[in-house]
């Protein structure tokens, strides 16, 4: 079972699209995929695909952990995609944040990672968390949980990426300290033709169009900065 969370700092920048994508593929690809819609604000993800049974609680009641995970009715929703299950978001009123915040094991910002080692997620081989596009404890409860790398979203133009660099890189070297609890904390750039040997990772997806020369360079640099560790110096 793998757990593939989706971010960026940013929003806009095509979390929810690709999260449902993803989704989308796997469960085509025959593997049992689960969406988990963690922009407890936006519940776009959840409303991508029309939902044959939407289960009567959803990503609220799975944190404040309200809900018995013995029986998969109570929080499992499906899909019209037979290997495609969805765990709605339903939190409009931004209860989770506080409550996230202050809960007595919120400082370590492990519970969905603990909460998805409960038997109903071994069923299935792949669980995708949509996140929302701010840092927030809701953000590094989520990426907290990843089994593997973590798939960072980016638009390649200058000014996202910047921002990628501010938030979402900013936020893994803070939760670095983390990965001596055995939590994977991995930075990779994908999709990117370079040979990048950083022991972080962070996959970044180009969401464009058309690949033109500008979003070329664009990327290449990105890759630059990177490598460089130009993005501590925060003047980039
Ligand atoms: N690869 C893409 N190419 C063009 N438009 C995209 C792409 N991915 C997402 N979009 C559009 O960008 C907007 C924001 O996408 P969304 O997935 O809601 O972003 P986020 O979840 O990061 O806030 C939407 O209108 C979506 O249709
Ligand atoms: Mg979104």
């Amino acid at each position: 079972m793998k757990i593939l969370p989706v971010i960026s700092t940013k929003g806009g920048e095509g979390k929810s699209t690709q999260a449902a994508n993803l989704c989308g593929f796997l469960a085509d690809a025959g593997l049992k995929t689960l969406l988990i819609d963690g922009d407890f604000g936006q519940p776009t993800a959840s409303s991508i695909y029309q939902l044959t049974y939407e289960a009567p609680c959803g990503l609220y009641e799975l944190l404040m952990q309200t809900v018995d995970l013995s029986d998969a009715s109570k929080i499992i929703s499906h899909s019209f995609i037979p290997n495609l299950d969805v765990i709605i978001s339903n939190d409009p009123q931004a209860h989770l944040l506080t409550a996230m915040l202050h809960a007595p094991d919120g400082r370590l910002r492990m519970r969905m990672r603990n909460i998805l080692q409960h038997p109903l997620f071994k069923q299935y081989d792949a669980i995708i968390i949509d996140s929302q596009g701010a840092r927030s404890v809701m953000l590094e409860l989520i990426v907290l949980a990843a089994t593997d790398s973590t798939i960072g979203i980016v638009k390649p133009v200058l000014p996202d990426i910047r921002e990628f660099l501010r938030g979402s890189i900013a936020m893994f070297e803070q939760l670095r300290s983390l990965s001596s609890y055995g939590i994977k904390l991995a930075i990779s750039l994908a999709n990117l033709r370079t040979g990048l040997k950083h022991r972080r990772v962070v996959r970044v997806i180009r969401r464009c169009k058309l690949l033109r020369l500008k979003i070329r360079l664009t990327m290449y640099r990105f890759v630059q900065i990177i490598n460089e560790k130009r993005h501590y110096q925060g003047n980039n």
